[in-house]
């Protein structure tokens, strides 16, 4: 059978018409059992928890755009992240990009280093430090690319072939969120397991909270698949049918936010209120070489640093017509907020802190020219 290219997977992959109906769209199987013809003798599923065929279309759709073996869905991103973080013993290190959402470094540090999990956090974009960072006792280098909020890249290559050199063979784990499997595919490039808050791009309309993991390794994804049973992180099926039906436009939607963030970008930087910008396409941006040849754009999300420091963002957040000011990223409206006083207050007073001056925008599909002209007038306020 030929290859489908990924426009068309996202539309497809696991979700052929139903075969008692003939619906077109996945139904949500919205049953907590099923009936067994005789003991033991299913149709495949048994009971809710240990699988549902809505879910299960929702893992053939992320393990096919994914070019994987197997995928899983967890009730969120952090139940995926505490599923992953459940299959180490203590005394593992782990070796964390220096720059990751707030939730993920509390987790971490408020609930796993109390399981005797060690955790050191290095910067992503450095390669000497990430070497001398790995132990004896390093399981995993768990990162973001680009990372959140300061879209630093890490080049996923050379990190996959650098933990394969070292001695205790950690795995890298790579929280794909931003960037999706549209604009990158971190498996093909090296790593051994990519996770995803499906919450952002990959449901679209900020309307359900998912989680999603995609790996090649056969026992890895039998112990999260126990995992999965066992601890019961499951999403339901409404949530699952609107992460596939957001699949369906990630491709059309992702064009968009790339091409919306990269002007508002290129508008930014030339402001004479605005210190940096960061997006990864942009000309400013150290990696931008790098960042092209990874991923397919820039992606949807900016950051940019007030001059006037705190106080400036926070005029700016609370000035937006369009851009509301909230948490979360990745739908088709446009968001603002300030991540040191929202999603990384959980890094106040750690090496992880981000600048209170520093505001993050998750730049949606409205009009690219509605969106400059409010960010232009909350920064003349
Ligand atoms: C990069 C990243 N990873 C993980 C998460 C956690 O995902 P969820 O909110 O679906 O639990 C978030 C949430 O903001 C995120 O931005």
């Amino acid at each position: 059978m030929p290859k489908d290219h990924f426009d068309t997977l996202a539309i497809h992959a696991g979700q052929p018409p139903d075969t008692k109906t003939g619906a077109v769209m996945t139904p949500i199987y919205q049953t907590a059992t099923y009936a067994q013809e005789a003991v033991g003798k299913t149709k495949g599923y048994e009971y809710a928890r240990t699988g549902n065929p809505t879910r299960s279309a929702l893992q053939d759709c992320i393990a096919a755009l994914e070019g994987a073996a197997h995928g899983l869905a967890f009730a969120s991103g952090m139940a995926t992240t505490d599923t992953v973080i459940r299959t180490f013993e203590p005394g593992d290190h782990i070796l964390v990009g220096g720059d990751v959402y707030g939730g993920t470094f509390r987790l971490f540090d408020k609930e796993y280093r109390r399981y005797g999990l060690e955790f050191s956090y290095v910067d992503v974009s450095d390669l000497a430090a990430v070497k001398a960072a790995l132990t004896a006792k390093t399981r995993m280098f768990w990162l973001e690319t680009p990372t959140n909020p300061h879209l630093k890249i890490a080049d996923i290559p050379a990190i996959s072939k650098l933990l394969k050199a070292h001695a205790s063979h950690p795995l890298l784990a790579v929280d794909s969120t931003f960037a999706t499997p549209y604009l990158q595919q971190p498996l093909a490039l090296g790593a051994d397991l990519v996770m995803h808050s499906a919450t952002k791009y990959l449901g679209g309309h900020s309307d359900a909270v998912v989680g999603l993991v995609a790996v090649n390794d056969k026992p890895l994804y039998e112990r999260l698949s126990f995992l999965q049973n066992a601890a019961g992180a499951v999403p339901g099926p409404l949530d699952c049918f609107l992460i596939l039906r957001g699949i369906k436009t990630l491709h059309l939607r992702m064009e968009r936010h790339g091409a919306n963030a990269a002007a508002v970008a290129e508008f930014l930087a030339k402001h004479p209120r605005v210190s940096a910008v960061y997006y990864p396409f942009h000309n400013s941006h150290p990696q931008q070489e790098l960042a092209r040849r990874q991923m397919r754009n820039g992606g949807g999300m900016v950051s940019l640093v007030m001059k006037g420091g705190a106080e400036e963002a926070r005029k700016v957040v609370e000035g937006t017509r369009i851009f509301a000011l909230a948490e979360s990223l990745g739908g088709v409206e446009s968001l603002i907020e300030v991540p040191a006083a929202m999603t990384h207050l959980s890094t106040a007073g750690s090496p992880l802190e981000v600048d209170p001056g520093l505001i993050r925008l998750s730049v949606g599909v409205e009009h690219v020219e509605d969106l400059i002209a409010d960010l232009d007038a909350a920064l003349r306020n």
